[in-house]
């Protein structure tokens, strides 16, 4: 069986013997509810480290009041017999490699000042990634990265890894924890470890897979792939020369198009897109409507969020290599 801590103290001793015997540690830091996305994220640190930790913790102060903390898809069970079946086999070595162990922290654990959902409410010591968090995914969610970065630090501190992968899913978010890993000096992880693995889809539908997937109904799964599609859309029109403000059109037009296909098909899944934005890879900055390929030189990346029901789905493209 794969070893949980449930402590600091005893993830620590395990740590030791990993230093002593000069061992490279991958670390996946999840909040659980294990599927393909988060598998490729474990095979990558499998195959380019000697050994490879896992956390499994639903961080409270990355979920605003509001949110589904509560609801969150708790499957431990099944996710410990996902990781035990998945091994890397090194051929340089004729070794099997599988993961070493799970970090399963309480909250306390985490947060040992406690921890509110309520910002106003918070006592301790957080961090705040600046400039970075308030655009895509901060706009509708202001308090979501100063969550995610404040776990992440915790979850280096406490796991001391080699190298750290994420999911470029959630791109907004792996870029904010390269900068920060930059800015506070870490090194365990450091900045040129920190790994951005792509987006593990649905070979059929290219739905991008997520543990929120799991909120969908029957019809929600059919209109679901409307975001990668309306994402595609834009980035063709990108690709041909036109304007932000046209390809955000192209890619309103094709949820637009769902919505109609939906109703005519009697379908009972109600669809909202909450934006389709183009934002600098490096600064984050919003692209301005008049802009084309032709006027930017960095990467850009064409994100969306699109509410189904209550469930809301979040994707991107990179345009461009970061
Ligand atoms: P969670 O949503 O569980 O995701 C854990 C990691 O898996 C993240 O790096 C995410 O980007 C990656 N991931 C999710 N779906 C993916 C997919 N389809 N393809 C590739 N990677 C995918 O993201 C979090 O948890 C939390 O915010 C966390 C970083 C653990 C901090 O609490």
């Amino acid at each position: 069986p794969i070893p949980l801590f449930t402590t600091v103290k005893a993830y620590r001793e395990w740590r030791r013997r990993a230093y002593d015997e000069r061992k490279s540690v991958g670390f996946v830091p999840t909040m659980g509810a294990l599927h393909e996305g988060h598998m490729s994220l474990v095979r990558r640190s499998l195959a380019e480290n000697d050994l490879t930790v896992l956390s499994i913790f639903v961080n409270p102060a990355q979920f605003a009041p509001h949110e589904d903390l509560a609801t969150y898809p708790r499957t431990l069970p099944k996710d410990i017999e996902l990781l035990m079946a998945e091994s890397f086999n090194d051929t340089n070595t004729s070794t099997t490699r599988q993961a070493s162990g799970i970090f399963l922290p309480t909250a306390n654990e985490m947060y040992p000042s406690g921890i509110s959902q309520d910002v106003n409410e918070q006592k301790g010591t957080f961090i705040e990634v600046k400039g970075y968090g308030h655009q895509m995914e901060g706009v509708s969610r202001p308090t979501f990265f100063r969550g995610v970065a404040t776990v992440v630090t915790k979850l280096f501190n406490a796991i001391e890894p080699t190298n750290a992968y994420f999911g470029q899913k959630d791109i907004q978010q792996a870029l904010l924890l390269k900068r920060m890993v930059r800015d506070l000096l870490l090194s365990h992880p450091d900045p040129e470890h920190v790994h951005i693995v792509p987006t593990a889809r649905n070979p059929t539908t290219g739905l991008a897979l997520s543990s929120r997937n799991a909120y969908l109904t029957t019809d929600g799964h059919k209109v679901a792939p409307t975001l990668i599609q309306a994402l595609q859309a834009a980035e063709q029109a990108w690709g041909e020369g036109l304007t932000k403000a046209e390809c955000v059109q192209k890619a309103t037009e094709v949820v637009d198009a769902t919505k109609r296909r939906a109703q005519a098909e009697g379908l009972n899944a109600e669809m909202k897109l909450d934006y389709i934005q183009l934002n600098d890879s490096q600064t984050f900055e919003i692209i301005e409507p008049q802009s084309s390929k032709a006027d930017i030189s960095h990467p850009v990346i064409l994100s969306g969020a699109l509410w189904i029901d209550k469930t809301r789905l979040i994707d991107n493209i990179i345009l461009g290599d970061i």
